[in-house]
């Protein structure tokens, strides 16, 4: 059992102690490290100022380098892993391309923002020059999606990142020498981790095999991508105290795209289930497009966006609606439910045993259509106000399945069963829709909110069943004259 956190920091290696492995990553740099370039402004995953890059050894190379938000993440998720921060961009005294045109450009006054937004530019420049992407105003604006700035009007800072000349820039894996890295890790990939300080416990297995034999589950907590953990322990909301952490499992990073289903592992990234997800469920795809940032869904979960539970989460009406499955493991037994069964009635209650924990999500293919929708003050970055997913099959404008599932309208995101049945062997019809739109509000009891009154969430549940109606007739160029009602 090692007892110390390893990891490559701007190239170099460093072994933490147990006392600093539970540090926030962004207290760490800049208390123990002195690497102050990164900076802290809202400490809950919203601003950006805090970005940093990782890559994550994938068992035989490193892996991508992403941005992640440094102030909700714990230094002993970053257990083989190589970590670059704004002052590791520069390499013997010349500027990276991203730092070189945002002084070119003027991106920066107060300059809070601009190591963050540097380094998500440099994220961009990395997968521009893997050929991931051709850099354009779109691109530049996706990947700086996560990163605030109050003073400069953004103009500037979208003109340096539109003007990076990709020929400039050198990878990362051209800047750091890999090799030694990669042999250091490979020779770690067995090693089950336990490190422990003053009330603090976590356990790293090296897979599940080890986790059922070693950890007592029932007694602590998963932390995954932290991404809703972090935001809790920075406010106080809760205390980690014994965690286990999936993280140096690898076939838990793993989503397999057969030809009836996919299978995604629980550590798999929002964004490697974005581009999964593109070619048989493209609805959900830019349902994920638009969920939080690049630097969240570089480390958060599906798994962690489940059983969080959250009544408006994004990702749990579409399970609901698409017949997924969970599947649940303790060390004697495995579970495999319908997500729609695994939500309990009441706020944050799941049928999740103390003793299990999740191992994979099932997305299976049907020949189902789906409509997903998400209405929120801002398009990016920001909580739903509603969501709405339904899932349906026409056969000759007839609907022969319509399932329904909506978020923020009550605890739990809620299946109206009655307005399906209300709708099933129905032909598509405005009138029907407007009947079942006036039903729906009287079966939803919102809260008031900071994201809306009640009585707004009730418009908007309204309004998107005869959205999704006009929607269908649209996209089936239905006359609607000819229908017989
Ligand atoms: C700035 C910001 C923006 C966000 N935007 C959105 C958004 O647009 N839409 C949205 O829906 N959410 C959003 N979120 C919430 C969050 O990012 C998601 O819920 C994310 O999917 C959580 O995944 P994670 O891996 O980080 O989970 P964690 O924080 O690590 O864990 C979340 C919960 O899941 C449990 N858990 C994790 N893995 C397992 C497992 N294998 N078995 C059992 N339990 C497990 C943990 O114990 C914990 O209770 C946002 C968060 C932030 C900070
Ligand atoms: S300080 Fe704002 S995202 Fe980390
Ligand atoms: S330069 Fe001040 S916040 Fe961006």
């Amino acid at each position: 059992m090692r007892k110390s956190i390893i990891l490559y920091l701007n190239g170099k290696m460093i072994e933490l102690g147990e006392s600093d492995s539970f540090m926030s990553l962004s207290n760490y740099l800049r208390y123990q490290k002195n690497l102050t370039g990164t900076k802290v402004t809202c400490s809950e995953g919203d601003c950006g100022a805090c970005t940093v890059l990782v890559s994550r050894f994938d068992g035989k190379k490193m892996g991508q380098i992403q941005a992640i938000n440094s102030c909700i993440s714990f230094m002993y998720l970053f257990d083989r892993c190589h970590l670059i921060t704004v002052e590791g961009l520069k390499k013997l005294d010349h500027l990276h391309p991203a730092q070189k045109t945002m002084i070119k450009h003027h991106g920066a006054q107060c300059g809070y923002c601009t190591p963050g937004m540097i380094c998500a530019l440099a994220a961009m420049t990395e997968d521009a020059k893997n050929n991931v992407i051709k850099i354009d105003n779109k691109k530049v604006k996706n990947y700086l999606t996560g990163n605030l700035c109050r003073c400069t009007g953004y103009e500037p800072i979208i003109k340096a990142g539109l003007s990076i000349d990709i020929n400039d820039v050198k990878k990362f894996s051209d800047i750091y020498d890999q090799k030694e890295m990669i042999s250091k890790y490979s020779n770690l990939i067995f090693d089950d981790v336990k490190l422990s300080h003053k009330d603090q416990e976590v356990y790293l297995p090296a897979s599940y095999e080890s986790l059922y034999k070693n950890a007592d589950i029932k007694n602590t907590k998963i932390v995954s991508g932290a991404t809703d953990l972090g935001v809790f322990v920075n406010k106080n909301k809760i205390q980690l105290k014994k965690v286990i952490s999936l993280n140096n499992i690898l076939e838990s990073y793993k989503i397999q795209n057969l030809d009836d289903k996919i299978v995604i592992g629980a550590k798999a990234s929002l964004t490697d289930i974005e581009k999964a997800c593109k070619k048989d469920f493209p609805e959900f795809s830019k349902s994920l497009h638009i969920f939080a940032s690049p630097q969240i869904k570089n480390i958060g979960t599906l798994v962690g966006n489940l059983v969080n539970a959250s009544p408006i989460s994004d990702t749990a009406a579409f399970l609901r609606v698409s017949n997924s499955k969970v599947i649940l493991n303790n060390s004697k037994t495995e579970r495999s439910i319908f997500i729609n069964d695994f939500f309990l009635k009441s706020y944050k209650k799941l049928d999740i045993n103390s003793d299990e924990i999740v191992t994979h999500i099932i997305i299976p293919k049907e020949k189902i259509k789906f409509k997903l929708y998400k209405i929120s003050t801002r398009k990016d970055l920001d909580i739903s106000s509603v969501n709405m997913a339904i899932a349906y099959k026409l056969d000759n404008k007839i609907f022969t399945s319509f399932k329904l599932c909506v978020g923020g309208v009550g605890p739990t995101t809620l299946r109206l069963t009655s307005i399906e049945k209300e709708v099933i062997g129905k032909a598509i019809d405005q009138k029907i829709f407007k009947k079942i739109a006036k039903m729906a509000i009287l079966q939803i009891k919102p809260l008031s909110d900071v994201r809306g009154e009640g009585s707004y969430r009730k418009i908007l549940v309204h309004n998107l069943l005869l959205k999704f109606c006009d929607e269908v007739i649209l996209d089936n160029k239905i006359n609607v004259n000819e229908i017989s009602i």
